[in-house]
């Protein structure tokens, strides 16, 4: 296990952070600082998947970010619901799958049953007093966007604001509240989460690690061609980037109208359409897609003919997942409306190009040679990152 001999306070070394500058080394190694990071994590809301997981009355996922677990599951109500994944006996985890369906929960360990609302059903043996009504699963925060489960771990998590109206701007026009998932994939990462997420925001990387991607979108180059920064008339997005930062007490958004390569109309390997179109977005063809992001940890890319959900999932210090989550257009099937293969390519092969780029990026960042170096001007999107970041991390270890 590499360790640092930086043994600052966390405020010291938040004070201290230069802008235009990568993180210190206690930021990657410090198992005090990635617990904090945990908390401020925790507080906020992160990407759990998709509505059309949880379909039908029954269905559940399971939602993790280091050691908590979220069920979100459709009640009987058609209602879906983030529950603690915690049995009220004494603590078991109920769901152990990462998804099932049935008419109630059932904890495996001594069998107490909840209903699909979190409520207590029943529980053997109970004594004399014994109260069902206070042992129900622990509700969490819940909010869906646009066919977009978010949930939060913590008690008040911020407001959506501005960021709620950012995101369903770009989730109306590709309709994607009717998407269906049409295949996910892990990626594990060894590597610290921030490592992982500075890689996702910046594209100076993209030309010399994803000869793929690069050929397709325009952000792989400098200078790249720029949209217009009036909302385009016949989508109604701007080449924008809406944040609301959080440090007014709101939650933070971005979503961001991109350029693919000239003659290039999705993210397939000659740049053609290759599934049924998403939405308005289809009809339109508009040779863009659209990056989006919400909070510290979640992010979405559109294409006219598909989706992708990005969850980065811290696990520990120096381990990380990245599920991606590909979606297609309602009642589109595989083998008959595209091919399977040729959807999932472009972003396959860019996750295990990143996989490799972020865990050589943290062999270097361990080693005793480390120094936190300058951002290039490719590099916007990373350096507001690491910044908000620091902002963030001094903010929630301020707090009492
Ligand atoms: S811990 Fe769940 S029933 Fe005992
Ligand atoms: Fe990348």
């Amino acid at each position: 296990m590499p360790t640092t001999t930086d043994h600052r306070t966390i405020a010291d070394l938040t004070a201290a952070h230069r802008p235009g500058q990568s993180l210190e080394q206690a930021f990657y190694l410090r198992p005090d600082i990635f617990a904090a990071d945990m908390r401020l994590l925790e507080d906020r809301w992160s990407l759990a998947g998709h509505v059309s997981e949880v379909a039908e009355a029954g269905n559940w996922i399971v939602a993790e970010l280091g050691a908590q677990s979220a069920i979100v599951v459709r009640g009987e109500d058609g209602a879906v619901r983030a529950l603690a994944n915690v049995c009220r006996h004494r603590g078991s985890r109920v769901c152990v799958e990462k998804s099932g369906s049935g008419a109630m929960l059932t904890c495996p360990y001594h069998a107490w049953t909840f209903r699909l609302d979190g409520s207590l059903r029943a529980a053997r043996e109970m004594p004399t007093g014994f109260d069902p009504a206070a042992h129900g699963l622990s509700p969490l925060p819940i909010k869906i966007v646009g066919g977009l489960i978010f949930i939060s771990f913590g008690d008040a998590p911020p407001p959506f604001g501005a960021a709620e109206a950012a995101i369903a701007a770009m989730t109306r026009l590709y309709d994607w509240e009717n998407a269906q998932i049409a295949a996910r994939k892990t990626f594990e990462v060894s590597a610290n989460w921030k490592l992982v997420m500075e890689n996702y925001h910046e594209c100076y990387h993209c030309g010399p690690s994803h000869p793929e991607f690069s050929v397709l979108h325009a952000l792989a180059r400098p200078n790249n061609r720029t949209l217009s920064s009036e909302p385009d008339p016949r989508t109604g997005l701007a080449d924008f980037e809406a944040w609301a930062p959080v440090s007014d007490g709101r939650e933070t958004a971005r979503v961001m109208r991109s350029a693919l390569s000239d003659g290039c109309l999705t993210g397939s390997r000659d740049g053609r359409p290759m599934a049924p179109p998403m939405g308005r977005a289809g009809a339109l063809w508009d040779g863009c897609c659209v990056f989006g992001e919400l909070g510290l940890l979640s992010a979405f890319l559109a294409y006219a003919d598909h989706g992708l959900i990005y969850r980065f999932i811290p696990r520990a210090g120096l381990e990380s997942e990245i599920e991606v989550i590909w979606l297609t257009a309602d009642e589109s099937v595989a083998g008959r409306d595209y091919d399977l293969e040729a959807l999932t390519w472009l972003w396959d092969v860019t996750s295990q190009e990143d996989k490799l780029i972020i865990e050589r990026n943290q062999a270097g960042v361990s080693s005793r040679a480390y120094r936190p170096g300058p951002f290039s001007l490719m590099e916007p999107g990373t350096r507001a990152y690491v910044d908000r970041y620091v902002t963030e991390l001094a903010l929630a270890v301020g707090k009492p």
